[in-house]
């Protein structure tokens, strides 16, 4: 079975089963400051998760790009990726809560059904081959027998369900804040060569995780507390890479069709053979290469314009073609190739992801870019590294060290990390933060923390800044012109940041048009409401925001102002401040070029 098939397979099970289709939201979450990236499928669904209404309704469906950074060292082995398509399905709401939220959604044993005919019916794994794990109950939340009966409701044995605690069947995202529930994770014994144990032992690895079902019947409450959820959700993810492995047999994910072409690639570039039999160092190296470049490829073919930098996601970006050049040089391939790697990469994907078709030229002159400058410094630093492990025998590699080799020769310091592993060292990470912080323009990123996966919930002040994008825009086209459209918002805790087409610099009396205007909608205390709509009447209506890719014909246009005081009218999903007048004072701190006819500005809320 290809990865196209399956991908197919999954979404169109689920289409019959009354759920609608989603595109994959952007790999970069757009008004979520805790996280860099999108980490799983719900992620970009928290604020329906939450209670906002869906507009393609209570059943979804899609396959969503995700990135992880956390298991980063983990990569080289057969099944774990930096970038990797998390199929995913959800019910928002469950028809039986008492107050009537979401007659169209369905709780546990709906699911488990579906999931349970998904892989035995429409997949055919055979169910002897099949385990489960439920959540075995703690001082939060009960042991979930009900789902344990669910499971055996449909045959499977009482020796092929396990029990475990929090740390292995809970899903919350990080942060303080969110929905979050047991889990119910479904496992396939991949091992060909001997029949599948009676007994599920959830340690050996020969049974693979291929599913889970997370049961979200409760919120964070902060502090390590939880309360029942108005409403409840399903929030199914599935890992493509491991069950397609699955459903072709292979117990190495890079031997499937969303790897090889890659893996030949770099045979042929490196002469060397992929060959797990032998010099499993070369295979390692191999599978960091195809990874990382896999996923620097998808970062910046998202639309965004994220190219290699000492912030946020250009900083990731950066140190994942950084450690596949090294990886490259390593097993022998001396010219310059993450390009041609980043060109397998997108002609593989580009039916699937059409906007890396569109991000091409940007993708391979910045891998072409990267790898040129790392090169100019990689032999000098690896000499000073080797002088550096000198100094120590069997010891910690001081922060102040480890910055030098980044500052100087552009080592991330996950690279350094890996060489002194290479050589029985370690590396001060702690120091290394601390001569960062000292270095103040490096990264506020790492300081801040950000490279964690998870999510915390959209904080007030967030929502804030969220409405204030709305304003400013409108405010920009009434100063500005009609030319005016939105080309990236980016929100913290501290500011908006918000990119927009304009071929010139603000004057400085137009900043302060904008501001004012702005400030004048927050002082009028303006009603912020929504409404669904079909796409074209939405249009009609001239409302703003991006028209493509748009949940099913229906989309949600939130509106400020009133009756014939509207001043501003956009698709978007939410959530939103219910009046102005909350947001206090807004000014512009910065106006700058962002790229190519596309302006920048941060503004804040005083
Ligand atoms: N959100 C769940 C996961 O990532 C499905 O496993």
């Amino acid at each position: 079975m290809t990865s196209k098939q399956l991908r197919r397979k999954y979404i169109e099970f689920f289409k019959r089963k009354g759920h609608v289709e989603i595109p994959s939201a952007s790999l970069i979450p757009e008004n979520d400051p805790s996280v860099l990236f999108t980490t799983a499928g719900m992620h970009p669904l928290v604020p329906f998760l939450m209670g906002e209404k869906h507009p393609a309704g209570r059943r979804l469906v899609n396959s969503q790009k995700c990135v992880r950074t956390d298991d980063i060292d983990e990569v080289g082995d057969k099944c774990h990726h930096t970038f990797f398509e998390m199929l995913g399905h959800w019910s928002l709401g469950d028809p039986a809560s008492p107050d009537g939220v979401g007659q169209d959604g369905y709780f546990k044993k709906e699911a488990i059904e579906m999931s349970y005919e998904f892989l035995t019916q429409e997949l055919g794994l055979d169910p002897n081959r099949l385990a489960f794990s439920v959540f075995k109950g703690d001082e939060d939340a009960p042991r979930d027998e009900e789902a344990a009966s669910v499971w055996k409701s449909l045959g499977v044995p009482e020796s092929r369900i396990a029990y475990l605690d929090k740390k292995e069947n809970w899903w919350e995202p990080a942060g303080e804040s969110g929905p979050c529930g047991p889990d119910t994770e479904m496992f396939y014994w991949a091992d060909n060569q001997s029949p599948a144990p009676e007994k599920f032992d959830p340690k050996d690895e020969r049974w693979v995780e291929i599913g889970n079902d997370v049961l979200m019947q409760y919120e964070k409450a902060g502090q390590g507390k939880y309360r029942p959820a108005k409403q409840k959700n399903i929030d199914n993810g599935t890992g493509l890479e491991r069950l397609l492995s699955v459903m072709n047999n292979l117990d190495d994910d890079y031997q499937t069709d969303l790897f090889l072409p890659i893996i030949n690639k770099i045979e042929e570039l490196s002469s060397k053979k992929y060959d797990a039999s032998k010099g499993a160092e070369n295979v390692r190296s191999m599978r960091i290469i195809a990874d990382h470049l896999r996923a620097a490829t998808f970062i910046m073919g998202d639309d965004l314009g994220i190219a290699p930098s000492n912030v946020d996601q250009g900083y990731v970006v950066r140190k994942l073609i950084r450690r596949a050049v090294r990886h490259g040089r390593m097993i022998g391939i001396q010219e310059n190739f993450t390009h041609k790697i980043g060109e397998v990469v997108i002609n593989l994907m580009k039916d699937v992801y059409p906007e890396l078709e569109r991000n091409k030229k940007f993708v391979l002159d910045n891998l072409q870019m990267e790898e040129e400058k790392f090169t100019r410094t990689l032999q000098q630093g690896l000499r000073r590294f080797g002088k550096v492990i000198k100094k120590y025998s069997n010891k910690v590699i001081k922060g102040e060290d480890a910055f030098n080799l980044f500052q100087t020769y552009g080592f991330p310091l996950e690279l350094t990390k890996e060489l002194a592993k290479e050589k029985g060292l370690e590396v001060d990470e702690k120091g290394f933060e601390q001569e960062f912080k000292k270095h103040q323009e490096l990264s506020r990123t790492a300081a801040a923390g950000r490279f964690k996966g998870g999510l915390a919930g959209q904080s007030k002040q967030v929502i804030k800044y969220h409405t204030a994008t709305h304003l400013l825009l409108a405010a920009l086209r009434k100063v500005l012109g009609d030319h005016v459209s939105q080309k990236g918002s980016n929100i913290t805790e501290e500011r908006l940041r918000f990119d927009f087409s304009h071929p010139e610099k603000l004057t400085e009396e137009q900043k302060q048009e904008v501001e004012k205007l702005v400030n004048e909608w927050i002082e009028k205390d303006l009603p912020v409401s929504w409404q669904e709509m079909p796409l074209n009447e939405a249009k009609d209506l001239g409302a703003t925001g991006v028209f493509e890719n748009k949940y099913g014909d229906k989309v949600k246009v939130y509106t400020i102002g009133s009756g014939d005081y509207v001043v501003s009218r956009e698709i978007c999903g939410g959530p939103h401040v219910d009046r102005t007048g909350v947001l206090g004072n807004f000014k512009i701190k910065k106006e700058e070029s962002s790229s190519a006819g596309v302006r920048r500005i941060k503004a804040v809320l005083e």
